[in-house]
């Protein structure tokens, strides 16, 4: 990572969001924006614990600054002015920030309490972006003036597609997380882990505390892959000698942006994982093949659908269902295999949410990408096949329940699911920058 390029790449950013906002506030019928970092949650009403902050994604669109109760204020055409609360708490210290060419691009005015902030911001025909609603009363703005409707679609819809500077961003974040990724991979394929310690192998290897990794780590052994969000990590070490598999999706996070990849390994002999590991290379082929697929001005859409088709064919070949794949589509079966959706927005959330503003189709309940895609989009790619109890029973008691070789379910299903995830970047009119595969296989 070269911070000269990052910094010159920076700059031309804040010029791009100064131009964005100009234009959005002009539309929305304001003179300014106050956007607010964040508060501090409590854990709950019996204690004096806080969560960590994260930090309001329009904020740090701007700047990767992480604390709580700072404030940017944005008005058209003009430098932007940090407001930024220094309360000189002895309980506890901020963290120190990894880069500081950031500051040169800011006003930056020091406060001690949110009160002496408010000294600080505009008056009219000013709104205010956050999650704090007594912040903002407090602040003295009007209920219609906090994250007014139009604005907040206009400036969520200006994440979705990346600048130079946050592709570097995204990029490095994916190097970070593919270090991580080695080094488990490695540990499960060499010895017998359990999911903590390859948990915590993942948070030591990429340098990140666990409150500062994108989303919780998913580390699932065996079965437990067919829980989609597996974050109850395991204590015991598998011990059983052969076949197993081992699911790990995790990223890392760079200046807020966060990578987010998912990759399953099978280790053993014998029939079962010869099997399952066909089913994860099919699946990984297809993965790939899907990444090509990707072409400015087709639906994101209707690359899910064609992720169900290619789902539909590995199940024929792995000897899974003797349906036809239309018949596996139509029939709702890949639904039963494949239940989420293909893939998201990433940005400094990782279910960015620019790409989910019109609700997918009814048969694709969980697809959280439902735009026209477009250069400078950024989204992860991950098909999977599960053998999920829930979903198989309702395929049991289905019309298609005699075209599936049950018994090769139960063996597969030892090994709870495979999912294959990169993160792309749409660079040309039916081209990709992988930014997954520049750093792992
Ligand atoms: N990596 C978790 C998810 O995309 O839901
Ligand atoms: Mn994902």
């Amino acid at each position: 990572m070269n911070l000269e390029d990052l910094a010159r790449l920076y700059a031309a950013h804040v010029a791009h969001l100064q131009s964005k906002y100009a234009e959005a506030l002009t539309a929305a019928g304001y003179d300014a924006v106050v956007i607010h970092s964040g508060s501090l949650k409590k854990r709950t009403e019996f204690d004096d614990q806080y969560w960590p902050l994260r930090a309001t994604p329009h904020f740090q669109h701007w700047l990767p600054l992480d604390e709580p109760e700072c404030a940017l204020v944005v008005a058209g055409g003009k430098k932007a002015k940090l407001v930024w609360l220094r309360d000189g708490s002895f309980w506890e210290k901020p963290a120190a920030q990894e880069t500081d060419h950031w500051l040169a691009r800011f006003d930056i005015v020091h406060v001690k309490t949110p009160e002496e902030a408010k000294a600080q911001l505009p008056g009219k025909r000013t709104a205010f972006v956050g999650e704090d609603r007594a912040r903002a009363a407090g602040w003295g703005f009007a209920e219609a003036d906090v994250n007014p409707a139009g604005l907040a679609q206009t400036l969520d819809q200006l994440r979705v597609t990346k600048t130079a500077y946050e592709i570097m961003c995204l990029a490095e974040a994916n190097r970070r997380a593919a270090r991580g990724h080695d080094a488990v991979a490695q540990a499960f394929r060499s010895g017998d882990a359990s999911e903590l310690e390859l948990h915590l192998l993942y948070l030591r290897v990429t340098g990140q505390d666990d409150p500062e990794t994108p989303y919780k780590n998913i580390v699932a052994l065996g079965e437990n892959a067919a829980t989609l969000h597996h974050i109850k990590y395991g204590r015991k070490s598998p011990g059983a000698p052969g076949a197993q598999a081992l699911l790990l999706d995790a990223g890392a996070t760079f200046q807020g942006y966060c990578s987010d990849i998912t990759r399953t390994f099978v280790k053993g002999a014998g029939a079962a994982a010869s099997a399952f590991g066909s089913l994860v290379a099919s699946v990984e082929h297809f993965q790939k093949k899907l990444c090509t697929d990707v072409a400015i001005g087709n639906e994101y859409q209707a690359l899910h659908e064609e992720a169900h088709r290619q789902v539909g064919v590995s199940l024929r070949e792995a000897g899974v269902t003797t349906l036809s794949v239309d018949e596996a589509v139509a029939g709702g079966v890949t639904r039963a295999f494949f239940p989420h959706g293909l893939g998201h927005s990433l940005g400094l959330q990782c279910h960015d949410v620019g790409c989910a503003l019109v609700k997918p189709k009814a048969e694709n309940p969980f697809l959280r990408n439902t735009t026209t895609i477009a250069l400078g989009q950024v989204f992860t790619i991950e098909p999977g096949i599960y053998f999920i109890d829930a979903l198989l029973a309702g395929v049991k008691e289905g019309p298609h329940a005699g075209a599936i070789d049950w018994t090769l379910v139960g063996e597969l299903g030892k090994m709870g699911g495979v999912r294959i995830e990169d993160d792309v970047v749409v660079t040309g009119p039916a081209e990709v920058r992988n930014l997954t595969r520049e750093f792992l296989p």
